[in-house]
C-alpha cells in the first residue's frame, strides 16, 4: 500500500514514523513535509492547502491512502473532493470539520444535545460583546468562531482585558474573516487533558488520554503556544473519568453529528477541562493533536492503519488498541523568541546521540536541510524529543538527557513538562532517583 501524509509538523513526522511500521505499507509520501519525514518517505512540495494540487499528486501516483494532519485542508473539504475522485483519505468531511472550524457550531451542538462545556453567548456586534463583559466581569473567555492557528482563544482576567480582547478580534479583526462573529464563554477552573478517538460515525475507540502544555513558559506562564510538550497517560484522567468522558462526551457528539447530517468519521480530538463538577470540553478538533499525537502514538503497539482503515470502512468495532505499559513525555525544542519573532537557519546537531539511548524518538517540526546539506532550523516548534520510560518520572528524566544532547543556537524549552503529572503522583520536579 502507497500512502501519502499531509503536513510538515512534529504530529505529521510521528505519523509517518508509525505508519513506515506497518506490515501493509510499502510506500510513504507526504506533502510537503519536513527534513525529519523526508528522511523515512517521499516528500513532495504542494501545500496542504492546495488540494487540486494533493488530488493530482494522489491520482498519479497511485496513492492508497491519503492521512490528513492539519485542520485547514480539512476545513477546505479536502475529504469530500478525494472522496469525489474515489480516493481513499482518512479525516471527516468539511462539514463534519465544522465541529474545529466553527466554534459557535461546536457550542450550539454542546447546548442542543447537553454535553458539558462552559456557558456562552455569541455576538456578532462588537458593542453587545463589550456590554455583555461588562454586566459579567471577569475572568472570562473570548474566542474567535474560525480558525486562528490556535490563538484565536483570549482567556481574560477582567472586563478590560475581555474588551481589548473584543477589539482586538472585531474591530483590528487580528484573525480576519475568523473573528466576524465571536464566542463570549465562562471561565472553566481546573486541569486540561486531551482526549483523542478514532470514529467511524457510529463506534468509537478512544486513545489512552494525554496532556499538553500550551503556555510558553514553566509553570504555565506566558503567551499560548502550538504546544511545548505533552505526556500520556494522564493521571488526571483515571479509568473512571474516561468512562465518563466517553458517555458523557464522546458518544453524544458522535451520535450528534449523526443526526446533524454531518456523520463523522477521523479523529475526534476532545480538549477537556476537568472542573470539580466533572469534564467539560473545551474545544473540539478534527485532528490529531500536536503535540498530543507526539507522546500517544509511541505508546501504541497496534499497527495504525488497522483503526485508519476501520474508521473509513465503518468497522472500527473490529479493533483493539493494545498499548504499550510504558509512558511517554515529550519536550518540544524551540527556536528563541517563539510564539513570537524568530530567527532560521541555525544547524542542529545531536539527534543521532539522543536517538542511540533508545526508545527516544526526536520527531521534526520546524526543520530542513540547507544549500550546503546541513540541518538547520526552519520554523518556531523545531524537534519534539519523545521518551518512553517505565513511569511518567522516568520518561521525564529520560526525555531531558535527550534533549541535553540535542544542540542549535537559541533552542528554547520548558523544563518542567509533566509536572501536573507528578502532583498526582505526589512528587515535585524535577523527579529524582
Ligand atoms: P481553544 O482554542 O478553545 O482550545 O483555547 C485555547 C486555550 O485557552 C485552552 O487550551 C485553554 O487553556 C484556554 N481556554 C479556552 N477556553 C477556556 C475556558 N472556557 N476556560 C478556561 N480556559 C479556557
Ligand atoms: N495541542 C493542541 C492542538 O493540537 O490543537
Amino acid at each position: 500500500m502507497k500512502v501519502l501524509v499531509v503536513g510538515s509538523g512534529g504530529r505529521e513526522h510521528t505519523l509517518v514514523w508509525k505508519i513506515s511500521q506497518s506490515r501493509k505499507v510499502k510506500e510513504i509520501h507526504a506533502a510537503p513535509g519536513n527534513a525529519g519525514i523526508c528522511k523515512g518517505a517521499t516528500c513532495v512540495s504542494i501545500s496542504p492547502t492546495d488540494i487540486e494540487g494533493l488530488v493530482q499528486y494522489a491520482a498519479s501516483n497511485n496513492i492508497d491512502l491519503t492521512v490528513v494532519g492539519p485542520e485547514a485542508p480539512l476545513a477546505e473539504g479536502i475529504v469530500d473532493r478525494f472522496e469525489r475522485e474515489g480516493l481513499r483519505i482518512f479525516g471527516p468531511t468539511k462539514k463534519a470539520a465544522e465541529i474545529e472550524s466553527s466554534k459557535i457550531f461546536a457550542k450550539n451542538l454542546m447546548k442542543k444535545y447537553g454535553i458539558p462545556t462552559a456557558e456562552f453567548e455569541v455576538f456578532k456586534d462588537p458593542e453587545k460583546a463589550i456590554d455583555y463583559v461588562k454586566e459579567m466581569g471577569g475572568p472570562i473567555v473570548v474566542k474567535a468562531d474560525g480558525l486562528a492557528a490556535g490563538k484565536g482563544a483570549i482567556p481574560c482576567k477582567n472586563e478590560w482585558e475581555a474588551i481589548r480582547a473584543i477589539k482586538k478580534i472585531m474591530v483590528d479583526k487580528a484573525f480576519g474573516d475568523a473573528g466576524k462573529r465571536i464566542v463570549v464563554e465562562e471561565f472553566m477552573e481546573g486541569e486540561e487533558a486531551s482526549i483523542l478517538a478514532f470514529t467511524d460515525g457510529e463506534n468509537i475507540l478512544p486513545l489512552e488520554p494525554s496532556q499538553d502544555h500550551k503556555r510558553a513558559y514553566d509553570g504555565d506562564r506566558g503567551p499560548n503556544t502550538g504546544g511545548m510538550g505533552a505526556y500520556s497517560p494522564a493521571p488526571v484522567v483515571d479509568k473512571v473519568l474516561q468512562g465518563t468522558i466517553f458517555d458523557e462526551i464522546l458518544a453524544p457528539a458522535v451520535r450528534a453529528m449523526k443526526e446533524e447530517g454531518r456523520e463523522y468519521r477521523g479523529i475526534l480530538y476532545a480538549g477537556l477541562m476537568i472542573t470539580k463538577d466533572g469534564p467539560k470540553v473545551v474545544e473540539f478538533n478534527c485532528r490529531f493533536g500536536d503535540p498530543e499525537t507526539q507522546a500517544v502514538l509511541p505508546r501504541l503497539m497496534t499497527d495504525i492503519i488497522r483503526p485508519i482503515e476501520a474508521t473509513i470502512d465503518g468497522d472500527l468495532d473490529k479493533v483493539k488498541l493494545r498499548w504499550r505499559r510504558s509512558a511517554a513525555v515529550c519536550v518540544v525544542m524551540a527556536s528563541e523568541g517563539y510564539p513570537g519573532k524568530y530567527q532560521k537557519g541555525f544547524p542542529i546537531t545531536g539527534i543521532e546521540e539522543a536517538e542511540a539511548m533508545g526508545d527516544l524518538y526526536v520527531f521534526h517540526a520546524g526543520t530542513k536541510i540547507d544549500e550546503k546539506g546541513d540541518l538547520v532550523t526552519a520554523g518556531g516548534r523545531v524537534l519534539g524529543v519523545t521518551a518512553l520510560g517505565r513511569d511518567i518520572p522516568d520518561a521525564i528524566k529520560r526525555a531531558y538527557e535527550g534533549v541535553s544532547k540535542i544542540h542549535f543556537e537559541g533552542a528554547f524549552y520548558r523544563r518542567d513538562i509533566g509536572y501536573r503529572a507528578l502532583e498526582h503522583l505526589g512528587l515535585k520536579y524535577p523527579p529524582v532517583g
